[in-house]
């Protein structure tokens, strides 16, 4: 039942436009709203981000009213609590405010008030299904792409039946979790539980789909289903890469990362610590399982590059992040070959070691390979109506349509799209991050639901858990000429500009928020500073985003 409940703080009378302020609530316990002046009208919502719950009065709020969460870029319409960008799924809650004898109030339920959040609304189930079913919208696979499909239909009132086919063997997961906290629980990560799918017809069918006939608008599955579809999606992510090269195909414990199935072979191996293990790849999910295996067991971590991440963040900022893993034990092999797994001597069944190019052999317990992933689109490779890029991937258009089909999209990992952040001029662009997936999931439902609609284009942002907490937006496959740093990536305190010519293609940061929000803020509105501005001292923070 919605009751009034008071605010201890008469600040919701004196915020100015574009302003917001944390607020506790009277009578709830550990109860606070976010109230925010968004043109000129006071709203009260959750003040907890719904993805990881950072405080969103930390974050970016703009005067048409979109709150920017400091952590991971994830937006919400401050009028409606309405989410607008991932990676958080549920929207906030909203509270009408009003003022009354020198007092401010909010009515509301004690629950909504305590959570701050609400999941999409299933509305009108009963009357959707007397209704006849013009539409019937196919997800193929389980991860971030199909977690945007599902919750932007339902966001923008769909009504007809979703049916999501994963391979997987469980509901779609936190994905990112499985490299930084290594958990092996698929429930502990879902995103949503049975009972959420159910209650909205949401068909979850555990099989894998082996080919597609287009024409006849049905893919066909290995457990021998055929199940049609008016539109399907395809998001049916990365297959990681294994090492085409003497004992890493043949011994056991050399493990990839992409699955639970995979961290519970990964923490099995480890058992009680104490462990050898060799890191092949210094990218990301090496970097990161390198961090989250460190306390207990010696970790090396092998890598082509000078530094790691030369290639994404440069070499200065790479060099930074290895320091910050060093100071936790963790040792390099940089500009390195693999030449060879090796057996164990005690079992040879087991790897023993690893030996690279130059004849440094490292012993090992147990091998993680972290050496990139291929779009998983082996059911489409000897399909005639689609022709897959030279790297495996789906070409598609602005609203995420598969070049030369109808009806038919590509989202995430699989999708080379064109893109159009700052420097990229529709440039094709393929990024393997969760936020992407999902926003292009959301941008399929919203071209389902509203058609007519201009494609909406959206800023990529990613995270990574090294000895701090890694932000990056924008994306800088233009090329950049310079990278400007202010701060010290050795000291994990540091915000990276990439720069071509004048523009700022995309920035990383670390120790800084809510940089990263303001930065995206302000590529979204086309209102980044040159690189002139930010050579000349200019602090971003400073920058009006309106
Ligand atoms: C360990 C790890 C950590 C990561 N950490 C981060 C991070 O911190 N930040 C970040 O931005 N990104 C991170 N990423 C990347 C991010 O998870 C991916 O970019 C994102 O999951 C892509 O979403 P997707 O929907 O394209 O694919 P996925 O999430 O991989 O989902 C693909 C789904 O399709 C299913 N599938 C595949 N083939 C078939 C088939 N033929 N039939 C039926 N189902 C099929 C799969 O089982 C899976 O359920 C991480 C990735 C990994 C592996
Ligand atoms: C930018 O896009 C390119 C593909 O064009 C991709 O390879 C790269 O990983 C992206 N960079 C980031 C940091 O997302
Ligand atoms: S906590 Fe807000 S986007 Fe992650």
């Amino acid at each position: 039942m919605a009751k009034e409940y008071k605010l201890k703080d008469l600040s919701a009378l004196s915020l100015k436009p574009g302003e917001m302020q944390e607020v506790e609530v009277e009578g709830v316990e550990s109860g606070k709203v976010l109230l925010i002046n968004a043109g000129g009208s006071i709203q009260a919502v959750g003040s907890k981000c719904t993805h990881y719950g950072a405080p969103l009065v930390k974050g970016i709020l703009t005067a048409s009213g979109r709150i920017t969460c400091p952590w991971h870029g994830a937006c919400f319409k401050a009028k409606s609590g309405d989410i607008e960008d991932a990676p958080a799924l549920d929207s906030l809650s909203v509270f009408p405010v009003a003022e009354r004898d020198g007092a401010v109030y909010i009515s509301g339920e004690e629950e909504a008030i305590k959570s701050g959040r609400r999941k999409p609304n299933f509305q009108c189930r009963a009357a959707a299904a007397s209704k006849p079913q013009e539409q019937k919208v196919l997800v193929v696979g389980g991860g971030s792409g199909a977690l945007g499909v599902v919750d932007g239909l339902k966001e923008n009132g769909y009504e007809g039946p979703i049916t999501v086919i994963s391979s997987e063997g469980y509901l779609p997961i936190d994905r990112p979790k499985l490299s930084k906290a290594l958990s092996t629980d698929p429930d502990k990560i879902a995103w949503r539980d049975g009972a959420w799918y159910k209650s909205g017809a949401v068909d979850i069918v555990d099989d894998e789909v082996t080919g597609v006939d287009f024409a006849k608008n049905a893919v066909h599955t290995k457990k021998g289903e055929t199940i049609s579809y008016s539109k399907l999606v395809l998001s049916t992510g990365g297959t990681p890469r294994r090492l085409p090269l003497q004992g890493f195909k043949t011994l056991g414990n050399v493990f990839t990362l992409r699955t639970i199935d995979d961290t519970k072979k990964i923490v099995g191996a480890v058992g009680d610590k104490g462990k050898k293990i060799v890191i092949i790849g210094s990218s990301f999910i090496g970097m990161e399982v390198g961090k989250a295996l460190s306390s207990g067991n010696s970790i090396s971590i092998v890598g082509m590059e000078k530094v790691p991440l030369e290639r994404v963040l440069g070499e200065e900022v790479g060099a930074g992040l290895q320091k910050g893993l060093e100071a936790l034990g963790v040792k390099f092999y940089l500009s390195a070959s693999v030449e060879k797994a090796e057996a164990s001597a005690a079992d040879a069944s087991k790897v023993g070691a690893v030996v690279l190019k130059d004849g440094t052999r490292l012993e090992a317990d147990l091998v993680i390979l972290g050496v990139g992933v291929a779009p998983a689109t082996a059911y489409l490779r000897d399909n005639s109506a689609v022709s897959l890029e030279r790297d495996g991937s789906l070409k598609v258009n602005e609203k995420f349509v598969v070049e030369g089909l109808k009806n038919v999209y590509a989202i995430g990992d699989i999708a080379t799209f064109p893109y159009h952040g700052p420097g990229g001029d529709g440039r094709p662009t393929r990024i393997e991050h969760w936020s992407v997936a999902q926003n292009a999931g959301r941008a399929v439902a919203r071209d389902i639901t509203h058609p007519k609609e201009a494609p909406w284009s959206f800023i990529p942002v990613f995270w990574s858990a090294l000895s701090g907490q890694l932000r990056y937006c924008g994306n800088a496959s233009a090329g950049w000429d310079d990278i400007v740093i202010q701060g010290n990536p050795a000291e994990g305190k540091f915000v990276a500009y990439y720069c071509r010519g004048e523009t700022v293609l995309a920035m990383s940061a670390m120790g800084r928020d809510p940089v990263l929000a303001q930065c995206s803020t302000l590529m979204y509105e086309n209102k980044m500073p040159s690189k002139s501005q930010i050579v000349g001292g200019l602090d971003v923070l400073t920058v009006n985003v309106n």
